[in-house]
């Protein structure tokens, strides 16, 4: 079993603490990893990106086991989720090994250019809510951490928004996404949904969490 990072001296008032969803990508890209490495085997630095990384579990997971010779640039729109990740890779590294890992602070994958990432990794706020909350406007604001939970009708909304732009975001040969998703998101219906729109998709993980049936699709252009 690959180690989990070490991840300490974070304030989970305001960054996303580590929990079932984030462990169940890590075994999911443990069981991934000689599909990813076939798949990327003669790209160079192929580019990793991941959507909201909170402490940056996964993605220093991703950089420092699965596809070392990877690219990873996280996204977050939260300030102090981007600092954390930086601070979690930093602490992960060995005096012989440098993280290729960088955070950036945006919507989704706003300013990155179009067809350039090769694995998209998303755990999205999947929790229905009302609405999904408005973005704070300082970094004082006590309310960053909704954002990491509530993703409005089903869910869905911020999901939908990654999964309807999928088509510009992914390489164009290459390019594979992993989402996860709970029940209440209805993973079958967004599943036949992309499956209409040209996409292979396919259930890499289902694990019960408490109340709560996660799974992780992974998503393929046909
Ligand atoms: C469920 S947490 C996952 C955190 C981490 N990836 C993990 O697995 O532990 C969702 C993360 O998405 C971020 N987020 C929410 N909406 C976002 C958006 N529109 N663009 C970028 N990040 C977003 C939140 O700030 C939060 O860090």
């Amino acid at each position: 079993m690959l180690p989990t990072p070490e991840v300490k001296d974070i304030d989970y008032d305001k960054v996303y603490e580590p929990s079932e969803d984030s462990f169940l990508l890590l075994d999911c890209f443990e069981q991934e990893q000689d599909y990813i490495r076939k798949r990327f085997g003669n790209t160079s630095s192929p580019l990793i990106t991941e959507i909201g990384s909170g402490s940056g579990i996964v993605s220093t997971f991703f950089a420092k086991h699965i596809l070392p010779k990877s690219v990873v640039l996280t996204t977050d729109v939260n300030p102090h989720a981007c600092q954390t990740t930086l601070n979690t890779a930093k602490q992960n590294q060995t005096e012989n090994e440098t993280l290729r890992l960088d955070a950036a602070q945006m919507n989704l994958t706003d300013a990155i250019r179009p067809k350039a990432i090769d694995v998209l990794i998303f755990n999205p706020p999947y929790v229905p809510a009302s609405e999904v909350p408005d973005i704070p406007k300082d970094e004082a604001d006590p309310t960053w951490l909704d954002l990491a939970l509530l993703g409005g009708e089903d869910g869905m909304v911020t999901t939908w928004q990654v999964l309807n732009n999928l088509q510009t975001t992914l390489s164009q040969d290459q390019g594979v996404a992993y989402i996860l998703f709970c029940a209440r998101n209805k993973p079958d219906e967004v599943a036949e949904k992309m499956r209409r729109q040209g996409w292979q998709v396919d259930l890499i993980i289902s694990r019960k969490a408490g109340w709560e049936v996660l799974s992780v699709l992974r998503f393929v252009r046909n």
